[in-house]
């Protein structure tokens, strides 16, 4: 898969790090990087989008071609992303529940691809409180959260370890591609 080594030669140049939750600076346990003008980073100071990477200081490299490629085919929006967070999964990562609200323009969806090992997702409603469901993602699925489903919360439970031979350490990337800023036209 022409992607992958595509990734290979981007991660190289923004390494993956760890980040730390706001205010306790806790470790998680998903390893992050990005692509594209704007990052989501988090620290103990919070969360935000910033030009560069936290440690090496350097821009994110631009969007992989096939990465804008997918948007513009399933994104339904006419203006292009400006973030791609790329989330590693290896041994027991996860991620909370949480909702994508670091943007300010909520019109454009959020697109996911989902790489190597297969996550089970979970997903809920506009409100904590809603129930949830979760279903499985497995390598090369897109997950389009849109329209009404666009401030949904959602996380992953767990991987299932070697599910996939697409990675050769195993594991998951997931790469979510997102507008943050309105477009100016
Ligand atoms: C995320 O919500 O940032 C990641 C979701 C996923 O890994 O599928
Ligand atoms: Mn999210």
């Amino acid at each position: 898969m022409a992607l992958i080594s595509d990734l290979r030669v981007l991660v190289a140049e923004c390494p993956f790090y760890t980040p730390v939750m706001p205010g306790s600076g806790k470790p998680m346990s998903v390893r992050m990087t990005n692509f594209g003008q704007l990052g989501w980073v988090t620290d103990k100071a919070g969360y935000r989008y910033q030009p560069c990477h936290p440690e090496t200081g350097r821009p994110w490299p631009a969007i992989p071609a096939q990465l804008q490629e997918l948007w513009e085919k399933l994104a339904r929006y006419p203006h292009p992303p400006e973030a791609c967070l790329v989330n590693h999964y290896t041994g027991k990562a996860r991620m909370g529940l949480h909702q994508d609200k670091d943007e300010i323009d909520f019109d454009a969806p959020v697109l996911s691809v989902s790489l190597g090992d297969t996550a089970v997702f979970r997903i809920g409603g506009s409100s904590r409180k809603d129930p949830t469901r979760s279903f499985k993602l497995q390598s090369g699925d897109v997950l389009v959260m849109g329209g009404p489903a666009r401030m949904n919360f959602h996380g992953v439970d767990r991987f299932i370890p070697a599910t996939s031979t697409l990675l050769s350490g195993g594991g998951r990337l997931n790469l979510t591609l997102r507008r943050v800023n309105l477009p100016v036209n």
